[in-house]
């Protein structure tokens, strides 16, 4: 097992380049179940989960794999032969995106086996939405074996209002009512960048699709899809990241195909905290002063501030030169960072879903354990500020959702290294 260690201290300079979106690639290679022939998908992210749904696909009787050499960042998902529609256990409870094949299998093949996600270290999670949608489109769903079974002869258009606002919701119902018969009207849905990505593929796919990026999704069933070629959007939530690690460090750094109409809540944060931020050609700038200023946050559904950005915006609130409350609204568990931090000599005091951050002078390196993605994201972020090394562990959570995030940060000048753990 894998553990970064990083020496706080250097202000990160230069230019990074952010990789394709992990949370679109997901549902969009689950969507090649949609249609036969081979899919091509290109500025895929190397990364743990992309692996995992490769595998999945593969599972069912799909050849899905990345191209190596030059075309390293493009995978292709072909569909021939028969297709067992179902994902097992041993995966899904590895990556709960996996429950995004549900929509496509039932509306293809008009049955599906998918494992019950369960839950995970940020939250319970559960995905009632995603069957309460199917169901609206005429799927009987059954749970049995921690299994969700889900069978139709032909998914038919329907009316879905969504309780919660869910962005895995949204996309595995959105990828059924492509190929229901008549018309569906989705009420309620999420507007991330990531579900406007899907549909566009879908569309490219022959879809009739309207309304993807706002709370009303609207969508003409047709009878069949054909395979398609599509650039995978850049990943706000890394691009995020790095322009957090640029804050963090006191450093100027170009993040380079950062998309500023997908980051506004962050960038207005970071501004308030007293970064300069630019839109430069192809990509965002962030020039930050030594010590940032105390904002305060609320996660809430896109266009709202990201949860996905919240631990990493803590981090830089830990030093900053004032106190800042933080509000989690999306997920019940989301501060296992925290004590953590608090190991790195952070003030921060948790009441229910809201941190109270008081900006300390200064942290100082220590050995602290990943507890989830974003979680281990901030844990280096920190590291990049604290005096002496911070060791970083169960760094496989990292490689989930960031491609080669140490080396990115060592090309703006960081002492980050990835060794393997002791023991
Ligand atoms: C997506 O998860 C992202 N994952 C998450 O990113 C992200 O944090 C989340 O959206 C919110 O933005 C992918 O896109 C693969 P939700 P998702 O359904 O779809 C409740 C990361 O770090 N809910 O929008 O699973 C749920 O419990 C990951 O990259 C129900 O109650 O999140 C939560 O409180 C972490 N019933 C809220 O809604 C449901 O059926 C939002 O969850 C579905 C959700």
């Amino acid at each position: 097992m894998d553990m970064i260690i990083v020496k706080g201290g250097q202000p990160l300079h230069g230019e990074v380049a952010a990789s394709g979106a992990k949370n679109a690639a997901l549902p969009i290679l689950a969507s090649a179940l949609l249609a036969d022939g081979t899919h091509t998908f290109r500025n895929v992210p190397d990364l743990a989960d992309v692996a995992t749904m490769l595998e999945v696909l593969r599972t069912m009787g799909c050849e899905a794999a990345r191209l190596t050499g030059r075309k390293k960042d493009v995978c292709e998902v072909a569909l021939s032969g028969p297709i067992t529609p179902e994902a097992p256990y041993e995966l899904v409870k590895t990556m709960r995106a996996s429950v995004l094949v549900l929509g496509p299998l039932v509306a293809r093949f008009g049955r599906a086996r998918v494992s019950m996600p369960g839950g995970c270290a940020i939250g319970a999670r559960p995905i009632d939405q995603h069957l309460k949608g199917l169901k609206a489109l005429g799927a009987e769903i059954h749970l049995t074996e921690g299994y969700v079974e889900a069978r139709a002869k032909q998914l038919r258009g329907g009316t879905v209002n969504f309780d919660v606002i869910t962005v895995t919701g949204t996309e595995n119902v959105m990828m059924a009512a492509a190929l229901a018969k008549g018309h569906t009207v989705m009420e309620n849905c999420a507007r991330e960048p990531e579900v406007e990505e899907l549909a566009r593929v879908l569309n490219k796919m022959g879809a009739r699709i309207e309304g993807a990026g706002t709370s009303v999704i609207t969508i003409e069933g047709v009878d069949s899809l054909k395979p398609v070629d599509h650039a995978i959007l850049p990943d706000r939530i890394e691009a995020g990241t790095l322009l957090v690690a640029a804050a963090i460090s006191g450093g100027n750094v170009l993040v380079k195909h950062a998309q500023v109409e997908h980051l506004e809540a962050v960038v207005d944060k970071l501004r308030e905290a007293g970064c300069t931020i630019t839109v430069e050609a192809g990509g965002l700038r962030c020039k930050a002063p030594r010590t940032p200023t105390a904002v305060n946050i609320t996660t809430t559904e896109h266009p709202g501030f990201p949860t996905d950005m919240q631990a990493q915006l803590m981090a830089l609130m830990s030093v900053s030169n004032g106190t800042s409350v933080i509000s989690e609204n999306i997920f019940e568990n989301r501060f296992m960072h925290v004590p953590e931090l608090h190991r790195l000599g952070a003030d921060i005091t948790i009441q229910g879903h809201t941190a109270v951050v008081k900006g300390v002078k200064g942290l100082s390196g220590a050995q602290v354990m990943a507890t989830d993605l974003r979680a281990s994201a901030s844990l280096i972020l920190a590291g990049l500020r604290a005096e002496g090394p911070t060791e970083v562990s169960r760094v496989y959570h990292l490689d989930r959702g960031y491609e080669r995030l140490e080396r990115k940060l060592r090309s703006l000048g960081a002492d980050i290294r990835r060794v393997k753990a002791r023991g």
